[in-house]
């Protein structure tokens, strides 16, 4: 479903010049569950960004579903991103003035579909919060936070969900909910790609995808996760 053909991706020029992707190039495959590791500053975000389109790539390709994705203008991309690709970041990124359920609707504010509040509703459910809908974020722990940003991350029916550290800022406990809550999602057909630090999300993916200066340096497949 995604294809990365030699991405490579250079910031700067001169002194300044930093090849933070070298050339990489990588598969996943619809259902696919993908670690990406590797040490501080060596491209993780960075591959996230260009497949999520919040940067551009330097030179290389991106397709998705057979399309490709990296040349096309701004609104067109928008426009394919919107409802296929979602993200989930370590600061969960949640509006502090609205509440869960209206932060898992927001991205739904360009669609005029019926039963977007019983969509949402469904989705804090799934994610154990349906007893926190009307909470603000401040009401809520970072555990509880970070579901909140999963639920909105899912309200569209993305193909696929990027995840960039997504339990970097909680206790073990917390984050092994979290990691678990990525499991099942996978296990419902969701293909996800999640960059992490921690060794037991890794551990839990079907393939560990490790990153060094900008260059994959090992894909292993974990055994028994397909
Ligand atoms: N906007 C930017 N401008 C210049 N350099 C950047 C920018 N974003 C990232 N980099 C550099 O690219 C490299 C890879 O960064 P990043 O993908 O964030 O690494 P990681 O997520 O693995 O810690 C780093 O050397 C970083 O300093
Ligand atoms: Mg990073």
């Amino acid at each position: 479903m995604l294809e990365i053909k030699n991405a490579s991706k250079i910031y700067g020029d001169g002194a300044a010049k930093v090849t933070a992707l070298d050339n990489v190039s990588l598969e996943v495959e619809k259902g696919g569950f993908v670690s990406i590791m590797g040490p501080s500053g060596s491209g993780k975000s960075t591959l996230l960004n260009i497949i999520g389109g919040l940067e551009r790539l330097t030179s290389g390709e991106i397709i998705l579903n057979g399309e490709r994705i990296d040349n096309l203008t701004e609104d067109a991309f928008v426009a394919i991103r919107r409802g296929k690709i979602a993200y989930v970041f370590q600061q969960y990124h949640l509006l502090q003035s609205l509440t869960a359920l209206e932060n898992v609707l927001l991205p739904l504010v360009f669609y005029s579909a019926n039963g977007k509040t019983e969509k949402a509703m469904e989705l804090l459910k799934r994610v154990g919060l349906e007893k926190r809908v009307n909470h603000k974020p401040n009401e809520l722990s970072g555990g509880e936070q970070q579901r909140v940003a999963i639920a909105r991350a899912l309200v569209t029916a993305p193909s696929l969900i990027l995840a960039d550290e997504p339990t970097g800022n909680m206790d073990k406990k917390t984050g092994e909910e979290i990691i678990r809550l990525f499991e099942e999602l996978n296990r419902d057909g969701h293909t996800i790609i999640v960059v992490t630090h921690n060794p037991e999300v890794a551990r839990i993916t079907r393939e560990v995808v490790s990153l060094q200066d900008g260059r994959i340096v090992s894909r292993t497949k974990n055994v028994g996760k397909g």
